[in-house]
């Protein structure tokens, strides 16, 4: 049965406007920008220009504030990819069941990919590529939404300390709102500062090379990302991403794990659910702000080259 989706933090959210579930995204994007390697930052720098206060933080939102513009509405479909799950028992993503279409997050990875380092392009349409990148690769924090269909039009409610909300804008936007203003003074870039202080000498220090890491318990052979990008940009190369469709199942497993361990009617923001979810978030984020640097630096630089 098809339950769940991967989906964009934001797109969903109940009150359709960019708050927090934007400050994720940014989160990642600041945290990236601590571990560019020298040509990728100064693409990224003179990409984005002073639009975007030369920073993946900011640009990391382009991708959700272009939904409302009809020029990119064909590009909705590239925020996610339908996973199939049936909580808590099996969760799984499979590129060739569920992007059959050939549009969905996996496939707007491969193409922006391309697009971005290729010096064919104008500086509009690389500069595009790389807001892309900066948003699709994040989409893979953690997420999920109940098709209408599945559940009879609604969504799962629930509430957050005395509001009512849904599960989905819990994990999007309720539990960050809660932690950046319990412990960041409500400051994107000072929470991300501390998420990279953490790779770089931290709590996430000895798990940061596992993180970027492509290797799977079911794909057949060891990958890394620089393997992953070269064998894909090699010209006629019909080689699939192997990474992107790994961090997505790394994600995905957490809605069998934790999401749907919650407890009906319970105020999910003043309970241990609450306190439990935030090291999964605050990971998640840094996993994915250090897997978008890894990702430029090879394309850019030719190599992970990251602490
Ligand atoms: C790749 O990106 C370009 C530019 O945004 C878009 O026009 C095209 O449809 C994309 N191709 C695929 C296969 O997604």
């Amino acid at each position: 049965m098809k339950v769940l989706r991967l989906i964009s933090v934001v797109s969903f959210s109940a009150s359709g406007v960019y708050g927090w579930g934007a400050s994720g995204h940014q989160a990642v994007g600041y945290v990236a920008m601590q571990f560019l390697a020298p040509n990728a930052l100064s693409f990224v720098k003179s990409s984005l220009g002073s639009t975007y206060s030369q920073s993946l933080g900011p640009a990391a939102t382009w991708a959700d504030e272009i939904k409302s513009n009809s020029a990119y509405s064909w590009a909705s479909e590239l925020h996610y990819v339908d996973a199939e799950d049936n909580p808590p028992s099996s969760c799984s993503v499979s590129q060739s069941r569920d992007c059959a279409s050939g549009k969905c997050i996996l496939t707007a990875i491969a193409n922006y990919t391309t697009r971005v380092v290729d010096t064919g392009l104008s500086a509009a349409q690389r500069q595009e590529a790389l807001k892309f990148l900066d948003h699709v690769l994040c989409e893979f924090i953690l997420r999920y939404q109940f098709l209408a269909e599945a559940l009879g039009g609604n969504d799962i409610s629930v509430k957050c300390s005395g509001s009512t909300t849904n599960l989905h804008s819990f994990w999007d936007s309720g539990i960050i709102n809660k932690l950046l203003a319990a412990c960041y003074g409500n400051s994107v870039t000072t929470w991300a500062n501390t998420l990279a202080t953490r790779i770089k000498s931290g709590a996430y220090a000895s798990s940061a090379s596992s993180w970027i890491s492509c290797s799977s318990t079911t794909a057949a052979a060891k990958r890394s990302i620089e393997d992953d990008i070269s064998d894909f940009l090699r010209p006629r190369a019909i080689t699939p991403l192997q990474c992107p469709l790994v961090w997505a199942q790394d994600s995905n497993k957490f809605d069998c794990s934790y999401v749907f361990t919650y407890t009906k009617f319970a105020d999910l923001c003043t309970t241990s659910y609450y306190s439990n979810a935030i090291p999964i978030v605050e990971t998640q984020i840094a996993k994915q702000g250090y897997r978008l640097a890894a990702w430029l630096n090879v394309l850019f630089d030719g190599s992970i080259d990251l602490p």
